[in-house]
């Protein structure tokens, strides 16, 4: 096997025999994908000992065979811990490495590894067992950014600041329910992770390049001793299945999305205009030119990153769509784009985490802000609750609104006899309304803006955060 080298000098191609002559140089470079899919020798080799395990089952292979591939395994797996086997590697993929270095290892033996498995089950598998634990890794990140984010809650349920619809200030709600409002978003992406962690639970392995396995591997035993929930229905939906993938290229776009929507939050509450959040230091950045600047960069940067993961979820659909059954190497362009989410949203999440944890909210500043016309549908609401119709009593404030404007005055500082005047049913204690404590506590209902809403939410967001989840496969 090692005397031809179709793929380059120095290969131990996995693939030769019918070949004569060498692969075109042009063509080895778009072969490789070593650069890429190394990252997957960890599961590569995790993989290996576990079919050498289910061919000693099937009788395939000795026990004695078994054990020599298996320690060689593990000698390849400290060699390639070391970071040198990849060093000018010649090997087309991270397969192609593993198998050689087993040769280097043991010898000829290293030649049974590969009976009755194929790339094409064995990438699927590795792919599968990598992306099980970064929906795990990204989970614990989202979490640690909604606990951030509950603290934040909590530091803000006696802050009220403006609830904004259509960016223009609607009506006062506690800084608490808007720090929850991105709480729930992110709360929902870790269901959206853990469900493509148990959708990535299938095994792949014994599905063979197309037709499974013709050797009796115990593919139930298989799969529980990688973790996985269970092995494949079908082999031939197995080597070019990547839903799973796309569900977690999916679940980070989302978060990302949510990512965006929060920095563009702290982006406005940072400036100067709004000033209702202070970042810390560690989080904010200089300008070399302006003395004065102090950037949001981490919330910028986040806004930025769901182009990049909304990029990298359209780059996999596209893959997939109108491939014939069955795998094609189409599919080895499934990596990058599903690494890069990941590897974003890993470095993201924890900093705009640690900027969530730190920011302040500066209460003067928001209050300095808000405009008594947060409070007109208190005003209207306080109309009907004397009986009149909500229908007139939106007219009869919009005109009052209007009347204010025109005199130059706060919708508060109108006369009383603006007020009795426009609708005698507003009655004397109508000033009592512009209160904004009393117009978020009349919010009691279950996920309104009242305090004893708000701390239920609190005390439900921490319950939710409890349950990390593992739905996948079992640990393995
Ligand atoms: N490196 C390939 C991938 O990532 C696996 C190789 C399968 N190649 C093949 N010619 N069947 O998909």
């Amino acid at each position: 096997m090692t005397d031809r080298h179709p793929s380059g000098p120095t290969d131990h191609a996995l693939w030769g025999g019918r070949f004569d002559g060498g692969m075109a140089p042009g063509m080895r470079a778009l072969n490789l994908s070593l650069d890429v899919d190394r990252r997957l020798w960890r599961e590569d080799v995790r993989g290996s000992r576990a079919w050498a395990r289910a061919l000693i089952g099937a009788g395939v292979i000795s026990d004695d065979e078994g054990k020599r591939i298996d320690e060689g395994l593990v000698r390849v797996l400290a060699r390639l811990e070391t970071g040198g086997p990849f060093e000018e590697a010649p090997d087309e993929d991270v397969h192609s490495l593993v198998e050689r270095l087993l040769f280097e290892e043991v010898g000829d033996v290293a030649g049974k590894l590969h009976t009755g498995r194929s790339r094409n089950d064995q990438v699927a598998t590795d792919l599968r067992l990598w992306g099980m634990g970064a929906g795990r890794d990204l989970e614990h990140a989202v979490t640690d950014l909604c606990r951030a984010l509950l603290g934040m809650a909590t530091r803000g349920v006696e802050v009220i600041l403006p609830g904004y619809t259509h960016l223009q200030q609607g009506q006062p709600i506690r800084a608490a329910q808007w720090a929850l409002a991105h709480l729930w978003a992110f709360d929902r992406d870790r269901e959206r992770l853990r469900s493509a962690v148990h959708a990535s639970g299938v095994l792949p392995l014994g599905s063979g390049a197309i037709a499974g396995c013709p050797f009796p591997v115990d593919r139930d035993a298989l799969a529980r001793s990688l973790g996985f929930r269970r092995p494949s229905q079908n082999s031939v939906d197995a080597v070019s299945d990547r839903d799973w993938a796309l569900d977690l290229s999916y679940a980070c776009a989302m978060v990302g999305v949510h990512l965006s929507r929060l920095g563009e939050d702290l982006m406005l509450f940072t400036s100067l205009e709004f000033g209702f959040l202070r970042l810390d230091d560690g989080y904010s950045t200089g300008s070399s030119l302006m003395p004065q600047k102090r950037n949001p960069d981490v919330a910028e940067l986040a806004r930025a990153k769901a182009g990049r993961l909304n990029g990298n979820l359209m780059a996999l659909l596209t893959l997939v769509k109108g491939l014939p059954t069955g795998y094609n190497r189409d599919l080895q362009e499934d990596k990058h784009t599903l690494f890069d989410s990941v590897d974003t949203l890993l470095t993201t999440v924890p900093a705009v985490a640690g900027a969530i944890g730190t920011a302040q909210f500066q209460p003067e500043r928001i209050r300095a802000v808000m405009d008594t016309q947060l409070l007109a549908t208190d005003l209207a609401d306080h109309l009907v609750r004397q009986g009149v119709t909500f229908r007139r009593s939106h007219e009869v404030v919009g005109h009052l609104v209007r009347r204010a404007e025109e005199a130059g005055v706060p919708l508060a500082e109108l006369p009383i006899e603006a007020f009795l005047g426009a609708a005698p049913e507003f009655g004397g204690d109508v000033r009592a309304v512009f209160d904004w404590e009393r117009s978020v506590e009349a919010r009691a209902a279950p996920g309104g803006t009242a305090r004893d809403a708000v701390t239920a939410q609190i005390a439900e967001a921490g319950r939710s955060l409890e349950t990390e989840g593992d739905e996948g496969g079992q640990e393995g």
